[in-house]
């Protein structure tokens, strides 16, 4: 087998092609610096599409109410006052500039009848603030960033998976990479590295995620020595497919409840108006009445005068409700909860929500205008990742910066529905700003130790050198209908300890899997080298989650149901490896959020005199 590899060589180097990564790397090739952009498959396939609904930012186009200061008290609300404030001010105050760029670059939002950039209501948002284009938004977003991108001068490595970073005297110097098309084998150095690798939600049965979603990014960074920050909350977006099982998991977009979709359980009953949490009261209506007004006002074109619809509650509390109705029997005929638009006018469903249109009337032959559609808890995203300094989203370890969901800070507790999408292109063009400056100061490339170099070809190529061995395929399955049972919407501690104790046994088994048949279009030697990922990233969630004795956003504990300000509302998690390389957990706060600031949030929210 050869065995031998291709050196290249660029100033930075974005490793993820999504959103965040593109974003970064035009930024990044705009400061004259040699760039260089790997994506695990196909230029434009990227997690970033399932942003279905919109990107959240202030433009105040459909209401004149609207402010960053609000943008940024529902964002810090939302995550449950554990988000990073000064993203959180950064990723207000930026994002409508980012969305006036991209229309720039040629993004075709859609439009108020006057002609300015439409916004739609979702989840959390205090005013209409999601410009969208129907309902494939984050796709529009990726088509025009590509457009962009390829223009730059980028070079475009597809189909590359990263297997190992490198660190020299501490900085970080490049990796090591395999194509998957035709096995042959790579090694990048690179002055600074951007990863732009989204999220980990492959690891749970029911995900909204296609099958690159395997955290490597995350593993990666933790892998060199990066701090991970609140790995145990992980977003269970409400509303994903669940019929046909083929199709169980796929998105539906919130941007079905922003235009008025409603809820209900198997009796009829409209049931999120039980479900309001004591801090949003005040802001969600509580009878049928008002809700519909609500609605009604919205769509008129009027500035809404009644308080919001409770379906459009953020959806830690939307995907719990669904849980606790299926809990307490009153599930819909395949075990979740019906989501109805069929009430609005039908052209305008068709016009609003073309996607889901096509998606239920082709995988489920529901004609969405006239009937409700199912619809129950799907993985969807991960608040957690990797600790970045706010200003520059250079991480711990010097010259790896990361943007967008590999990265953590900004959502807290739980993210709001459209904040991913002005997450990625607000932190994707800081991180490439940084990067490409940092790369100008730097002289000379790092030297890389061969010993480093080999012993990433060598476990590369090991599962193609075992004859014998347990199929990858079995041990990814077990490991996501696990995942999905003990470290899922709702976890207890004797689960979440159980969990820690099959993962190594997961990896026992995984160190044991074989995929013969050569390196050219071999599924199973992928599957067999992502499983590590899966693993380390899976156990930072069970590890964090059975430290976190409450219930906070994304993270549920039947045994401490009750969010415990004084003690966790405070604190973020973080893991890190010790001297040994064994995993450990400790907690960290961000500074105190200043008073001009804090004039701008929900004083009760803050249990400052408690
Ligand atoms: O529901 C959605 O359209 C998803 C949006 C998001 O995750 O931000």
């Amino acid at each position: 087998m050869d065995e031998g590899y291709t050196t290249h060589q660029y100033d930075v180097v974005v490793i993820g092609a999504g959103g965040a990564g593109l974003r970064a790397a035009i930024e990044a090739s705009s400061h004259n610096v040699s760039v260089a952009i790997i994506s695990k498959s196909m230029l434009g396939k990227a997690h970033t599409v399932m942003a279905e609904g919109g990107a959240a930012a202030a433009l105040s186009n459909k209401d004149h109410r609207d402010s960053w200061q609000t943008h940024f008290r529902d964002t810090m609300k939302g995550g449950k006052y554990l988000g990073d404030w000064r993203m959180a001010q950064i990723h207000a105050q930026q994002a409508p500039d980012r969305i006036r760029e991209l229309e720039q670059w040629g993004a075709v939002f859609d439009r108020t009848p006057k002609g300015i950039t439409n916004q739609r209501n979702f989840g959390g948002h205090t005013f209409p603030r999601l410009a969208h284009i129907g309902d494939a938004t984050g796709l529009e977003i990726i088509r025009t960033l590509q457009q962009k991108g390829i223009h730059t001068g980028m070079e475009v490595f597809m189909e590359y998976t990263v297997r190992t970073l490198f660190k020299t005297d501490g900085h970080i110097s490049g990796f090591f990479c395999y194509n998957r098309q035709d096995g042959s084998l790579h090694l990048f150095k690179a002055k600074k590295i951007v990863l732009a690798t989204g999220g980990i939600t492959r690891c749970w049965e029911v995900c909204s995620g296609s099958w690159e979603y395997t955290g490597e990014g995350h593993a990666l960074a933790y892998w060199v020595g990066a701090h991970m920050g609140d790995m145990e909350f992980v977003q269970f977006h409400p509303t994903g497919m669940i019929w046909p099982p083929s199709v169980k998991g796929i998105l539906v977009t919130e941007g079905v409840r922003g235009e008025g979709g409603m809820l209900r359980n198997s009796e009829g009953k409209r049931f999120m108006f039980d479900y309001v949490p004591e801090m949003y009261r005040e802001e969600f209506a509580d009878t049928e009445q008002e809700a519909l007004e609500w609605v009604e006002e919205v769509i008129a074109g009027k500035l809404a005068t009644k308080r919001r619809p409770p379906e459009l509650l953020t959806r830690d509390v939307v995907a719990k409700a669904i849980n606790s109705e299926r809990e307490a029997g009153r599930a819909s005929e395949h075990g979740g909860a019906y989501l109805d638009i069929s009430w609005r006018d039908e052209d305008e469903v068709r016009k609003k929500l073309p996607g889901m249109y096509h998606q239920f009337m082709e995988l489920a032959a529901v004609d969405i205008t006239k009937q409700a559609m199912e619809v129950g808890p799907t993985a969807h995203y991960v608040m957690g990742g990797v600790k970045v300094d706010s200003y520059t989203q250079e991480t711990t370890v010097p010259g790896l910066y990361a943007a967008g969901e590999a990265a953590t800070g900004l959502h807290g507790a739980n993210r709001l529905g459209g904040n991913s999408l002005s997450d990625l292109i607000v932190f994707g063009k800081i991180a490439g700003e940084a990067a490409a400056i940092a790369a100008k100061s730097t002289s000379d490339y790092l030297d890389i130790d061969q010993k480093e170099i080999d012993y990433a070809i060598k476990t590369t190529l090991a599962p193609l050198n075992r004859s014998e061995g347990e199929n990858p395929a079995t041990v990814v399955e077990d490991l996501r209908h696990m995942m999905q049972n003990k470290v899922g919407i709702i976890r207890t501690g004797k689960l979440l300890k159980e969990a820690l104790k099959d993962l190594d046994e997961l990896e026992n088994r995984a160190k044991f899997t074989s995929s013969p048949g050569g390196r050219i279009y071999n599924p199973g030697w992928h599957q067999s080298l992502e499983i590590q990922a899966m693993i380390d990233v899976s156990r930072m969630c069970a590890l964090a989650a059975l430290h976190r004795e409450e219930s906070r956003g994304g993270h549920t504990r039947e045994d401490f149901p009750i969010p415990d300000h004084q003690k966790w509302g405070k604190i973020n998690s973080r893991i890190k490896q010790d001297e040994s390389g064994n995993m450990v957990i400790d907690y960290t706060k961000y500074p105190p959020i200043p008073e001009e600031l804090k004039v701008h949030l929900d004083k009760d929210d803050l249990h400052e005199e408690e």
